[in-house]
C-alpha cells in the first residue's frame, strides 16, 4: 500500500517557492496526488506499465504514481534545465527540451499524466495571428501517445473549457470513455479540476461522451472531491508498451551531463543526434513540391540531418530548434500580477566537412513568437 509519508513535500523554502511560481511552475500538490492515487490501480501488475508525463516538471508526481502502481517505467519531457535534472533522478527516461517538438511514437503509454503549462499563446493560422491555449497545443501533440483503453489523468484549470476553449471540451468528449469522472483538485489555490478516464475505442463506441462535454462547459458544476480512501473499484491503467522512439530535437548541456553519468547512455544520445530521419526510415511528406527556398527551414528543423554529398564534398549536417522561454511580470491587479511569457525559437544549423571533420558553418536565426500566460 502506498504510504502518504512517501509523498515529497511541496515546499522548497519560501523564496524558492516564490521563484517557482513566478516562472509558472504549478506542480500537482501532494494532497491532490494522494487523492489521485486513491482512484487508480494497475490492470496487469505483473507486466511493466509505461507512464508518460509530457510536461513532467521535477518528476515528483510521475515518481509518486510509479511507487503506488509498482512495476512502472516513467517517461517525461521538461523544458526547464533545473527541473529536468531533478526529474532525471526520479524517472526512467526524461528528455530535456520542448515537448511540442518531442519525437516519439503514438499509442504506447498505458497511463498519461497531463498537467501542461497554462496560458495563451499566439500562432499563425491562414496568415493571421490567432490566440490558442497552451493546454490545447500540448493536447493536440500528445493525446495520441496513450493506447486505446489507456488511462488519462488530466489536471487543468477549471475555467479552461467553459471560458477559453469549447473546442477542447468537444475533443475530450470524443476521446474519453463514459466512466470518466471530473473531480475538484484538493487545493483551491490554482482552481484546478482533475479528469480521470480511459481513452475510448472510437470504432466500437463512436458516440461522444456528451455528459462529460456538458459538465466541462458548466461553470456552476458541483464536482466531487478526490477520494479520501482507496476506491473499491479504482480506474485501471493497462500496461502499454515501450516506445521505439523517444527523444528531443536537440542535445543540451544538461542532457549531456545526465547521459554521461549513465553508463552507455551517452553513446545512444550521440547516435540519436547524428542519425538522420531518412536513415532511420521515417519519410517526410510535403503538401507542396519542395523548392530551393525550403532548404534553410528543412535544415533548421533537422529534416535534412545526416550526410549530404555534392561535387564539392561530403558534409555531416545537423539542424536544431531550441525553445527558450522568458517570463516577465506584466500588469498588476489588486490580488495578482499577470506574468507574460515569451517563447523564442532559436534555430541553429551545423555542418562538418567529412574530409577534415572541421565545423564549417553555424547559422543562428532567432525567431520569436509571443505568448501570454
Ligand atoms: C504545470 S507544471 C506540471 C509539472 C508536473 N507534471 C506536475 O504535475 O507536477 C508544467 C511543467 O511544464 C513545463 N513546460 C512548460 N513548457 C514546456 C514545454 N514547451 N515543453 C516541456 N515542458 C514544458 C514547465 O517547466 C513545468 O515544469
Amino acid at each position: 500500500m502506498f504510504d502518504k509519508r512517501n509523498l515529497s513535500s511541496l515546499s522548497s523554502g519560501a523564496r524558492q517557492d516564490a521563484n517557482k511560481l513566478a516562472r509558472g511552475y504549478y506542480r500537482t500538490d501532494d494532497k491532490t496526488t494522494l487523492g489521485i492515487l486513491h482512484a487508480i490501480a494497475a490492470k496487469d501488475p505483473e507486466k511493466p506499465l509505461f507512464l508518460l508525463d509530457p510536461c513532467c516538471g521535477e518528476g515528483i508526481v510521475a515518481h509518486d504514481i510509479a511507487e503506488h502502481l509498482g512495476n512502472t517505467r516513467t517517461y517525461g519531457a521538461e523544458i526547464d534545465g533545473e527541473r529536468f535534472l531533478k526529474a532525471s533522478e526520479k524517472m526512467d527516461r526524461v528528455v530535456h527540451g520542448d515537448a511540442l517538438y518531442l519525437t516519439a511514437n503514438q499509442s504506447w503509454a498505458g497511463l498519461m499524466f497531463f498537467n501542461p503549462p497554462y496560458g495563451t499563446t499566439q500562432t499563425k493560422s491562414a496568415g493571421k495571428e490567432v490566440n490558442i491555449r497552451l493546454e490545447e497545443l500540448f493536447w493536440i501533440r500528445h493525446a495520441s501517445r496513450l493506447v486505446t483503453g489507456g488511462l488519462l489523468i488530466a489536471v487543468l484549470p477549471d475555467y479552461l473549457f467553459f471560458r477559453e476553449s469549447r473546442k477542447l471540451a468537444d475533443q475530450f468528449a470524443n476521446y474519453l470513455s463514459d466512466d470518466t469522472i471530473v473531480y475538484r483538485a484538493e487545493t483551491a489555490q490554482f482552481k484546478q479540476i482533475v479528469i480521470i478516464g480511459h481513452r475510448r475505442d472510437r470504432q466500437r463506441f463512436p458516440t461522444p461522451n456528451l455528459d462529460l462535454r456538458n459538465l466541462l462547459l458548466n461553470h456552476d458544476a458541483d464536482l466531487p472531491s478526490l477520494p479520501q480512501e482507496p476506491l473499491s473499484s479504482p480506474f485501471l491503467a493497462p500496461a502499454g508498451h515501450a516506445p521505439d522512439i523517444f527523444h528531443a530535437s536537440s542535445l543540451t548541456t544538461e542532457a549531456v551531463s545526465v547521459a554521461i553519468s549513465n553508463d552507455n547512455s551517452f553513446d545512444k544520445e550521440l547516435e540519436r543526434m547524428f542519425l538522420s530521419e531518412t536513415i532511420s526510415g521515417t519519410r517526410f511528406r510535403s503538401v507542396a513540391a519542395i523548392r530551393e527556398g525550403h532548404i534553410p527551414a528543412l535544415l533548421a528543423s533537422g529534416g535534412l540531418d545526416g550526410i549530404v554529398q555534392d561535387e564539392q564534398g561530403a558534409y555531416l549536417v545537423r539542424g536544431t530548434v531550441n525553445t527558450v522561454i522568458e517570463v516577465t511580470d506584466g500588469e498588476a491587479t489588486e490580488n495578482s500580477t499577470k506574468t507574460i511569457s515569451t517563447r523564442k525559437h532559436e534555430t541553429r544549423i551545423m555542418a562538418w566537412d567529412l574530409s577534415t571533420f572541421d565545423l564549417i558553418d553555424i547559422t543562428d536565426n532567432p525567431a520569436a513568437r509571443k505568448e501570454t500566460a
